[in-house]
């Protein structure tokens, strides 16, 4: 593993010395989090509205747009409480403007705009990716590039190749569902709730692996994934022991497709690395929270002598703080947002906000 971050933060990658607020409101998750020079993190507030969304088995759009308009105010309230601040101290406002759900993304781009008026500050708009990869510097002091970086979350699978910060080359995505969509569908299918990737986490860790024969999709070919082959061979494996009237417990099923998921990420991601003789590895997104990827990746890549940046569970699931930091870099890089820059549902690639005006 990386050197944690200590009180020092001179570092192989600048940042300015600005305070960000970072707002994050892509999906279901209304969050803000303050990070001062990029990588001091002052707060970092997430009110989930996952409560909201399970009784419909995943996250509706309209519910979500409307929970942020909700949300948003107390949470920049309680995240500038916490960090022992007003926005009078705020230098920047950074917003996840991207990919992710339109409604949702639009309450924060405006509230965003509003600030930045209101306080007469820079905005800066953000790739929800590039604020994944960023969370690093949350926690780790001597991350730098080259590396390779696995974005795993409930709607994006992709290797990056990072050779500096904010120039990225895609190496592969998935094909079809996300990894943390797949774990949602099994978890769904199992009658675990919503979201599904926490409690098979759980689950598998009562659980045999060996107990369902399930393939590893394209583990040693193309970086790319596929996730929705193996959800369909969970279903195809439960058919069939039922029709032979053979039961199995549902940990055992969430151990074996677990195991699955995570020999495909292991394998990738490494072969990448080589592929590519980055020395660091990197993993971020909501299903970097998953223990057995983690302790598998821990042994795989000592075993490789690549070094591994893993942030904590909390940094890995959507928040407002990796926004911020990468907002900071944003902002060296290129400079404050256009002032007529719109949401942007749609990824673009490489992993930088799009800031085009509405009809562009
Ligand atoms: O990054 P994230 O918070 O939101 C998106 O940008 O999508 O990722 C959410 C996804 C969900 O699919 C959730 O089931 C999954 O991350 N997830 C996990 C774990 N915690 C969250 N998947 C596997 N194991 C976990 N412990
Ligand atoms: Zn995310």
């Amino acid at each position: 593993m990386g050197a944690p971050l200590s009180a020092e933060l001179s570092s192989a990658v600048e940042f300015p010395d600005v305070t960000v607020l970072g707002i994050e409101t892509t999906c279901d998750e209304t969050s803000v989090g303050i990070v001062r020079a990029g990588r001091r993190l002052l707060a970092n507030v997430v009110a989930s509205q996952t409560d909201l969304h399970r009784r419909f088995g995943g996250v509706v759009p309209e519910v979500a747009a409307r929970a942020h308009v909700d949300l948003l105010e107390p949470v920049i309230r309680e995240a500038l409480d916490r960090a022992g601040m007003t926005l009078s101290d705020v230098d920047a406002v950074a917003v996840a403007s991207g990919p992710g759900l339109a409604g949702a993304l639009v309450v924060g781009v405006s509230a965003a705009k509003a600030l930045g008026v209101a306080l007469d500050v820079p905005v800066v708009a953000v790739n929800h990716l590039e604020g994944h990869i960023f969370a690093v510097f949350l926690e780790f002091l001597d991350f730098a590039p080259p590396a390779v970086a696995l974005i795993v979350s409930g709607g994006h699978t992709m290797l990056v190749e990072i050779s500096s910060m904010g120039n990225y080359r895609l190496l592969g995505q998935t094909l079809d569902d996300a990894v943390g969509e797949a774990f949602d569908k099994v978890a769904r299918l199992l009658g675990y709730g919503f979201p599904g990737g926490p409690p098979i986490d759980r689950a598998a860790k009562k659980g045999d692996p060996e107990t369902l024969r399930l393939p590893r999709p394209m583990i040693d070919q193309c970086y790319d994934f596929s996730m929705s082959g193996l959800k369909t061979a969970v279903v195809t494996a439960l058919d069939d022991l039922a029709r032979r009237g053979v039961t199995v417990k549902r940990e055992d099923v969430a151990a074996s497709f677990q195991e699955a998921t995570v020999d495909v990420q292991v394998e990738k991601l490494v072969r990448a690395a080589r592929d590519t003789g980055a020395p660091s590895v990197l993993v971020c997104g909501g299903v970097a929270a998953n223990s057995r990827l983690r302790e598998r990746l821990e042994r795989r890549c000592e075993e490789e002598g690549l070094r591994l940046y893993m942030p904590s569970p909390s940094l890995c699931t959507d928040n407002g703080a990796m926004i911020a930091s990468a907002g900071a870099h944003v902002l060296l890089r290129s400079g404050p947002s256009p002032e007529d820059f719109v949401a942007d549902p749609s990824l673009k690639a490489p992993l930088v906000a799009s800031v085009s005006a509405a009809g562009q």
